[in-house]
């Protein structure tokens, strides 16, 4: 449960400044939970709380969390000319009002990558997700172009555990990959790769980088969330609110 004080929250549901909140604790009748409160540095829960400005009960923007199967051929931008844009897959209710300014996505995927995208408004949330320093591990399932004999099974491993140095693409510089974690699946062309950054075009460059070449990429999980299979390509739902505790306690 996160608490919040009552001046922010208020000022964020668009009740002024936090000095005008101030003056509104004292002009109107503020109640949380039934119980008049003067102090804007009363802390609320806005998750469970109910507060109402001289007898009405006001409904507060929580944050929004959703998860996407995302599909091919769509792109993670906001807008793009040619392509659809995985924004313009939401219902109208997140394409207006407060969702319109503030849902973005933690983390891009290519237009050729599917899988496991996040939703949110939580600004703070994607901030340290985001950051470099926050090593939010993200699972790919890979295949690839080329089937891996046991000797490339010992090399990629050895490889990955220790990072390595992947070349430059398009503007972007090379860099040393920092260890991942590579596992085998029962088809030789099949493997899951965990990392721990996001650069660009990254699996597919550390994967070019050992001689092979990425044919199909889907996230499956991030930040211990777990990509819910029963959402087909292009469907999106809530996350749960244990799926939510288990990002903020990143
Ligand atoms: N790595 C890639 O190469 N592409 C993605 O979309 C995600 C990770």
């Amino acid at each position: 449960m996160s608490k919040d004080r009552i001046d922010k929250v208020l000022s964020h549901e668009g009740y002024g400044t936090r000095r005008d909140v101030k003056r509104l604790l004292h002009t109107a009748e503020v109640l949380v939970n039934g119980t008049r409160i003067t102090d804007p540095g009363f802390h609320t829960d806005i998750d469970s709380d109910e507060i109402s400005i001289d007898g009405e009960i006001i409904s507060i923007a929580k944050n929004i969390y959703l998860m996407m199967n995302k599909p091919q051929d769509v792109v993670c931008a906001n807008k793009d000319g040619l392509h659809a844009t995985v924004f313009s897959m939401l219902d109208e209710q997140y394409q207006s009002g407060y969702a319109l300014e503030n849902l973005h996505l933690i983390g891009r995927l290519d237009i050729d990558t599917e899988g496991l995208l996040i939703f949110t408004t939580d600004g703070k949330l994607t901030h340290r997700l985001i950051s470099p320093k926050s090593n939010c591990p993200k699972t790919y399932f890979v295949r690839l172009e080329k089937a891996l004999t046991d000797n490339d099974k010992k090399d990629y491993s050895e490889k990955m555990d220790a990072g390595f140095e992947v070349p430059p693409e398009d503007n972007e510089d090379a860099f040393t990959c920092l260890p991942a974690k590579i596992e085998y699946t029962e088809k030789d062309d099949e493997v899951k790769l965990t990392i721990v950054e996001g650069k660009y075009h990254q699996v597919k460059r550390m994967f070019r980088a050992l001689g092979n070449k990425v044919v199909y990429l889907k996230r499956v999980s991030m930040s211990g969330i777990k990509l819910d299979e029963s959402l087909e390509p292009g469907e999106y739902r809530k996350l749960t609110q244990d799926e939510v505790n288990t990002l903020l306690s990143f």
